[in-house]
């Protein structure tokens, strides 16, 4: 069947920095389903050849891998289209619906609605798809994929899941959260549950906690007038954050399969223990980068977090007791995300050579998902000469080192899954309203005049230093290294 994806927000940066340069990769690789076509639809007034014009710029720096050559772009060429237009208005929208039916002729199609506008257009575009008949299936299967942020908070979720399914039905829409795209985030379930080594001891029995980080050394420069009213909780953690604590500590699916995946991450959520306003305090760790207040949009007393450090406890049998800290920010010390699953020590300290405990560190399974994807895993080793002297060494797996070639970006496999149709890497409308109802308690409570004022840290930083001291109290030490592999 040919498929069409209609961009909504064509001739903004999402378009031509990540969605253009995935559908010309997936083409390029051969692996983009034949007789698919992309028509772009946004207010600014272009033909089909400036806007192909204008793609063939951005893709050429976006695209990654080879540079683009003559051929595959004139191929790919052949497949875009353009139509201006205005989302609020209905004859606009009768114009894309003819010119969709003109593309597309009498063939049963494939059309995946592609929501890459700023968020405050999705309702519109859903509401015009619903009254131009654009949603309705007799002429093929019709998708749409929703974009980030998905809402502000639980009632906006809600709401937006309403109006979503005011027009389309659950099967039709995909969350996107481009995390779940990454290799190596699909890779923690091919560790989980592809071996038989790890699922015996990824439970409380000997894992001590586990600490998800995302790290970035970029600033939030340009992006001032959304970010400060985001901030890093909404930005990373309702999404991204909790999407790689979910893949982290779900139960094995009955099969790989969208529903039954996604009823195992949902009840990873549900499992989390909800916060009293009381008790958001102790749960965590907000500060600002200095210099944020001079980033432009930000105002000039903003107490918006850049930086968050939060603990959650997953109530069920295999995780009581075990804390889950996750931490992210902005002009942080250097780029990296991984997952840090901190083991227990040995019941009983032989090596110590008759003297008290020494504090050794525990093992630890460093999944890094970012720049340099692969897995570390660390552990003692005898140091060879006289005594039993120890010392923590390393096994390593690196994606770079064990296959060859680029890794597709993440949008690229997510595409994919939209046109044929698989869901399993998307979120569900009641995931996104769990994630909400766990993040909001932070939201509120960060956000409450009675917060102290936030804590600075210096730009290269791992957060501010009450960061450091917050787990300290706890017993235990954050993993600040930067990319362990290279
Ligand atoms: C986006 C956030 O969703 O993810 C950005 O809005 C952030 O603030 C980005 O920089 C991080 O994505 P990645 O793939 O670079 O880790």
């Amino acid at each position: 069947m040919p498929h069409t994806i209609v961009i909504f927000g064509a001739s903004g940066d999402l378009t031509s920095r990540k969605l253009v340069p995935a559908l010309y990769n997936l083409m390029r690789a051969g692996d983009l389903p034949a007789h698919t076509r992309i028509l772009g639809f946004s207010r600014t007034p272009m033909s089909d050849d400036e806007w192909r014009a204008s793609l063939r710029e951005s893709t050429a720096k976006h695209a990654g891998g080879d540079p683009l050559d003559d051929a595959s772009w004139a191929r790919f060429a052949a497949c875009v289209h353009y139509q201006p237009g205005d989302i609020g208005s209905a004859d606009d929208f009768q114009r894309l619906a003819v010119r969709l039916e003109t593309l597309e002729g009498a063939a049963e199609t494939v059309r995946v609605y592609y929501l890459a506008t700023a968020p405050q257009f999705y309702e519109s575009v859903v509401a015009a798809l619903g009254a131009h008949g654009m949603a309705t299936e007799t002429h093929g299967p019709r998708r749409i994929v929703v974009e980030k942020p998905f809402g502000t908070d639980l009632t906006t979720a809600r709401a937006l899941n309403a109006h979503l399914h005011g027009a389309f039905r659950e099967s039709q829409v995909f969350r996107i959260d481009h995390y779940l795209g990454k290799e190596s985030v699909q890779n923690i379930l091919a560790l989980r549950f592809a071996n038989t080594i790890f699922e015996p001891v990824w439970n409380r029995r000997y894992i001590d906690h586990v600490q998800i980080t995302v790290a970035e050394e970029v600033a939030v420069g340009r992006r001032g007038a959304y970010y400060d009213q985001a901030g890093v909780l909404r930005d990373m953690f309702q999404n991204h954050l909790l999407q790689l604590l979910m893949v982290t500590a779900m139960e094995a699916p009955v099969r790989f399969q969208s529903t039954a995946v996604r009823n195992e991450k949902v009840k990873v959520l549900e499992a989390i223990r909800p916060l009293e306003p009381a008790e958001v305090a102790a749960a965590g760790v907000r500060g600002q980068y200095r210099g944020y207040l001079r980033e432009p949009g930000v105002p000039p007393d903003s107490q918006t977090a850049t930086f968050g450090a939060v603990r959650l406890e997953i109530d069920n049998w295999r995780w009581q007791g075990v804390p889950f800290y996750l931490r992210s920010g902005k002009l942080m010390s250097c780029r990296t995300t991984q997952i840090v699953i901190g083991f227990r020590q040995p019941p009983l300290e032989l090596f110590a050579g008759g003297r008290r405990t020494p504090h050794r560190e525990a093992n630890r399974l460093v999944i890094q998902i970012q720049p340099a994807e692969g897995i570390q895993l660390h552990f003692h080793t005898k140091v060879p000469g006289e005594g039993m002297n120890l010392r923590l060494t390393d096994l390593e797996f690196s994606y770079s080192r064990e296959f060859a070639g680029r890794l597709p970006e993440a949008y690229e496999p997510l595409l994919l899954d939209v046109m044929t149709g698989d869901a399993s890497l998307f979120a569900r409308a009641d995931e996104v309203e769990k994630s909400w109802e766990i993040i909001d308690p932070f939201v509120r409570g960060w956000g409450s005049p009675d917060m102290p004022p936030i804590a600075a840290y210096e730009p290269g930083d791992w957060g501010p230093m009450a960061c450091v001291e917050w787990m300290a109290a706890q017993g235990r030490s954050w993993f600040d290294q930067c990319p362990v592999l290279t």
